[in-house]
């Protein structure tokens, strides 16, 4: 029987394809695993369970490979958090859950696409503490949605999973992506991407390949009247930049679902006008949260046994 720390509390059923397995943890009152503990646990266990908030480092990874660890299967798709080029170094493998969250994010993709269009924070804030004094014809001046120019950077499965929602919207649909897709509506130049979209949707992996790929220089081709969305990750955008543009009017709007530094959150966003910020939900329905714990846990199983998983991370 293998030995499998679980780093967080997972939905009811997630863990079922380990019930073969011993598993460690979580922590009572699912306090996150600090490094220490991690790197301690790390040594002692085949296998490593983990969240995005988890940071499996060269140390937990070099520790582990002087244990017996064999494999970490992070609970998402993004997996930022974990040290690949060490694992791969270690031979130990990575995995992730990719496919499986790609239309329950798109769908939080646009419920801000929606929302932080229409300033629908704002006018629901005003109306909770009693600002609201009774209708106005020039109240609450969003930007529509429908026929809008939609760009979406990055144009992986969560990408396009966005862009289907945009066709019965009627939205022009614009992408761009690293690699020529060769498809209709491609554009090769981000900043005149940015510079024709009306709302622009995030779409790539975290990293140092796309820190701050929207920073100022780049915030500042956007349309004063444009609308952005980060699902991504919070490195994507430089947070600074983006609320004194949005304070500065020179961007109409955002809707942000991830942060730079998590759970914290600038302070000028938190201030800032026409702004929806949400706490890392992309993916939180039920379902896909199950299907999520189960596919990185049946990864786990499978490399345990021997086999290779489908959903392995490149190194
Ligand atoms: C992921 O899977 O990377 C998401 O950010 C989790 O919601």
């Amino acid at each position: 029987m293998a030995r499998v720390l679980v780093a967080r509390r997972l939905p009811d059923g997630g863990l079922d394809p380990l019930a073969a397995h011993e598993l460690i943890g979580p922590k009572p009152g699912d306090v996150p695993f600090t490094s220490a503990e991690l790197r301690d646990h790390a040594g002692e266990v085949d296998a490593i369970v983990s969240v995005l908030t988890d940071k499996i480092d060269a140390d937990v990874l070099t520790a582990g490979a002087g244990g017996r660890l064999r494999v970490v299967a992070n609970v998402a798709v993004g997996y930022d958090n974990i040290d690949v080029a060490a694992a791969a170094a270690h031979g130990i493998v990575v995995c992730n859950t990719p496919g499986v969250l790609d239309e329950t994010t798109a769908d939080l993709a646009f419920t801000l696409i929606l929302a932080a269009s229409r300033v629908v924070h704002d006018a629901e804030a005003d109306l909770r503490a009693g600002e609201w004094h009774g209708w106005g014809i020039t109240q609450y001046l969003g930007q529509d949605v429908h026929g809008a120019t939609l760009g979406i950077v990055g144009y992986g499965r969560i990408g396009r999973a966005v862009a289907r929602r945009a066709a019965g919207f009627g939205m022009q649909v614009l992408h761009h992506a690293r690699t020529d897709t060769g498809e209709p509506g491609y554009v090769a130049d981000l900043d005149q991407l940015l510079a024709t979209s009306d709302i622009v949707s995030l779409h790539v992996p975290g990293g140092d390949a796309t820190r701050h790929l929207l920073d100022a220089r780049r915030l500042a081709f956007m349309k004063p009247t444009a609308v952005l969305v980060n699902t991504a990750r919070g490195s994507v955008v430089d947070e600074e930049a983006l609320a004194e543009a949005l304070i500065s009017n020179r961007l109409f709007a955002a809707g942000l679902d991830v942060f730079e530094r998590e759970p914290e959150v600038h302070p000028r966003l938190l201030t800032a006008p026409r702004t929806v910020l949400l706490p890392h939900i992309g993916s939180a329905s039920q379902a896909t949260r199950t299907r999520m714990a189960r596919l990185a846990a049946s990864a786990v199983a499978t490399v345990l046994g021997g086999g290779t998983p489908p959903n392995v991370v490149p190194s």
